[in-house]
């Protein structure tokens, strides 16, 4: 169900994320309408003096009559209500990372809407972000050589989060990019993770091992740290690189330079072991188009062609099956298999990395290579 003059989209929370939705759908041609959808009624008043011909409703119910698809940007313990309502009701959701707080929810919601025959979306940013396309096209193209290890840190002081730990705040940003970047998903998980200032944890650090590629891939988040970090560093035999997402320009620094062994010096340990290799630093041109402006005009483009999402329930599910792992990892103070996750190992009608994802993105911003 489509309006004739487009599509009339709802914004399901219009707190701080949500009102970034609702500025982004305003530039978007094929979006007629554009509805908040709150029960604070504070966020319509001062979203409406920026944007006057929204429509204002304080729940679900009350909109879903007059919209099509919605955003759901609300704290994530009320992902699955929301959603499975939208789409009982037929209509097309795009939901928040993460896409819910346990697999089994993200599973429920996966086969509602296969059952509906309506879009289903995660709001996985970064993989609509240009410097990632990038540093999966390196990958891809063996760029760094052998591929050691990947980082990440995403650190700050706050923002705390009420109904979710850091985990399930910041992590699934890393889960998505590493998967995205590899083009697999981890087949275990360790993680540890303590609350200090808060009764939910605030730092966490986990260790994801892929197995083809056969690889490592550490990840810091924090809301406890002194300073902002959002970094994802990549370790290869030939270079190595530095996404700083932080920077305005030259977020991504490829460093060629390395080690390798020093030819072997018996019993001498007055020789270093190793040799260095200091080469150039060379700082791609990135055509920077908001990664969440390219992620809502995919959805919209998505509920008008029936095209599966780059992002669909199956990616969402992927992250949060690796943050259930990493709960379990935390809890039980061991390395957890994702098949302990996956339990009965679900059979997903749509890839974690769809083959259909490989579609343009309609702004004309291709994922460089083969995106899936
Ligand atoms: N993709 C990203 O980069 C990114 C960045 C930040 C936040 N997020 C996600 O966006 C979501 C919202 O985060 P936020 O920081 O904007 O939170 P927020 O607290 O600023 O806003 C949440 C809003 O939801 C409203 N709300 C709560 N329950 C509701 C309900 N049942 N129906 C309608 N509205 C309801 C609240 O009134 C509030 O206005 C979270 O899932 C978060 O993980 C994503």
């Amino acid at each position: 169900m489509t309006n004739a003059t487009g599509l009339r989209v709802g914004v399901v929370g219009c707190g701080y994320w949500g009102s970034k939705h609702i500025r982004v759908l305003h530039s978007l041609e094929s979006v007629a309408t554009i509805a908040v959808i709150d029960p604070n009624p504070d966020r319509a008043l001062q979203l409406s003096r920026n944007y006057p011909a929204l429509e204002a409703y304080k729940n679900l119910d009350e909109a879903l009559p007059h919209v099509d698809a919605v955003i759901i940007a609300t704290p994530p313990s009320t992902h699955k209500p929301l959603a499975l309502k939208a789409i009982a009701a037929g209509r097309h959701v795009m939901v928040e990372k993460p896409l819910a707080t346990n697999a089994a929810d993200a599973r429920e919601m996966i086969a509602a809407a296969e059952a509906r025959g309506v879009v289903l979306m995660v709001g996985h940013t970064f993989e609509y972000h240009s410097a990632v396309w990038q540093l999966r096209e390196m990958v891809q193209k063996r760029e760094l050589g052998d591929l050691y290890y990947l980082d990440t840190a995403r650190l700050n002081l706050g923002l705390y989060q009420n109904d979710c730990n850091v985990l399930f705040d910041l992590a699934p940003h890393d889960v998505s990019i590493l998967n995205f970047v590899l083009g697999a998903t981890p087949v275990s998980v360790q993680c540890w993770s303590s609350h200090h200032a808060h009764q939910l944890e605030d730092v966490g650090y986990l260790r994801l091992h892929y197995k083809d590629p056969d690889i490592t891939a550490n990840v810091h988040v924090s809301w406890l740290d002194p300073c902002k970090v959002r970094r994802v560093t990549m370790v290869g035999s030939q270079k190595m690189v530095i996404f700083n997402d932080l920077e305005s320009e030259e977020r991504i620094k490829i460093h060629d330079k390395g080690v390798s062994q020093a030819p072997q010096l018996g019993e001498d340990l007055t020789q270093p072991p190793m040799s260095y290799r200091y080469g150039d630093v060379v700082s791609p041109h990135l055509v920077m188009n908001e990664p969440l402006l390219v992620e809502d005009e995919h959805f919209a483009d998505c509920v008008l062609s029936g095209m599966v999402p780059l992002t669909g329930g199956a990616n969402g599910l992927a992250v949060v099956e690796v943050l259930e792992a990493a709960q379990l990892s935390a809890a039980q103070g061991r390395e957890v298999l994702l098949e302990e996750v996956r339990g009965s190992k679900v059979v997903l009608a749509e890839p974690a990395m769809a083959p259909q994802a490989t579609a343009v993105l309609s702004n004309g911003s291709a994922p460089i290579g083969d995106l899936r």
